[in-house]
């Protein structure tokens, strides 16, 4: 006899209800985008992901934590069946949205993960927050830097693609070299747009100036 739960969406009835909150929460960091933009006159965000984490991977997430194949486990117990990542240019950026996200009424936050102040072993870092919406569903966030994005790419490859020629610690061990001096790279940028962009100096301002042509 065919298992119930098994052909059923995991999700159940809930999806429709999830959906909603997931373009919801995608909605409230465009309005945030917009409010920045014309605060700062710069868009903060380079772009934004989401994804709905589909029925078999969730089924695995669940088997994986020992935790049953039911709705309620994939509702209640994994947070991240919903999912937004936001991609900054600067590093600032990734706090001021955080600041501004956590004053957001409608999405509690429930835990916070600073792997940029605090970054794992092998280099991985990327703010990531989960937000538990007034509707009761969870959502995973994730914050970070064009190079951070850049660089978790080419490591998720390498879960995939392990290589078999007996250098997969020197791998390792570069790309974590790489990570460290991306994390580098940002704090100059961050400082260079400081210097561009702060008191004293605006750059709109010196912008026909500087583009008029000196032959
Ligand atoms: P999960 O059980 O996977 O939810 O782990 P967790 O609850 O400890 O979450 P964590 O905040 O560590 O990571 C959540 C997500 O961040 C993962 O599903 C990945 O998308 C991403 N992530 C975390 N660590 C890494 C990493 O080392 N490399 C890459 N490429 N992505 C990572
Ligand atoms: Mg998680």
């Amino acid at each position: 006899m065919a298992n119930q739960t098994s052909t059923q969406d995991i999700y159940g009835s809930h999806r429709p209800q999830m959906e909603a909150v997931l373009e919801r929460l995608v909605g409230r960091v465009a309005d945030l985008r917009e409010s920045m933009k014309e605060e700062m006159g710069l868009d903060p965000i380079e772009h934004i992901l989401s994804r709905f984490k589909s029925d078999a991977s969730m089924r695995d997430k669940l088997a994986r934590k020992g935790l049953p194949q039911t709705t309620e486990a994939a509702i209640t117990q994994v947070y991240d069946a919903l999912g937004v990542r936001i991609v900054c240019g600067f590093l600032n950026d990734v706090y001021v949205i955080r600041d501004h996200l956590i004053a957001d009424p409608e999405f509690e936050v429930v835990e916070e993960k600073d792997y940029i102040r605090h970054a794992k072993p092998n280099g991985y870092r990327s703010f990531h927050m989960i937000v538990r919406s007034s509707k009761g569903y969870y959502a995973e966030v994730q914050l970070r830097t064009i190079s951070m994005d850049t660089w978790a790419a080419l490591e998720h490859h390498l879960q995939y693609k392990r290589p078999h020629t007996g250098n997969q610690r020197l791998i390792v061990q570069e790309l974590k070299r790489c990570a460290d001096e991306l994390a580098s790279t940002d704090v100059s940028m961050q400082t260079l747009r400081d210097a561009i962009m702060g008191e004293g100096y605006d750059v709109r301002a010196r912008m026909p100036e500087d583009y008029v042509s000196r032959d």
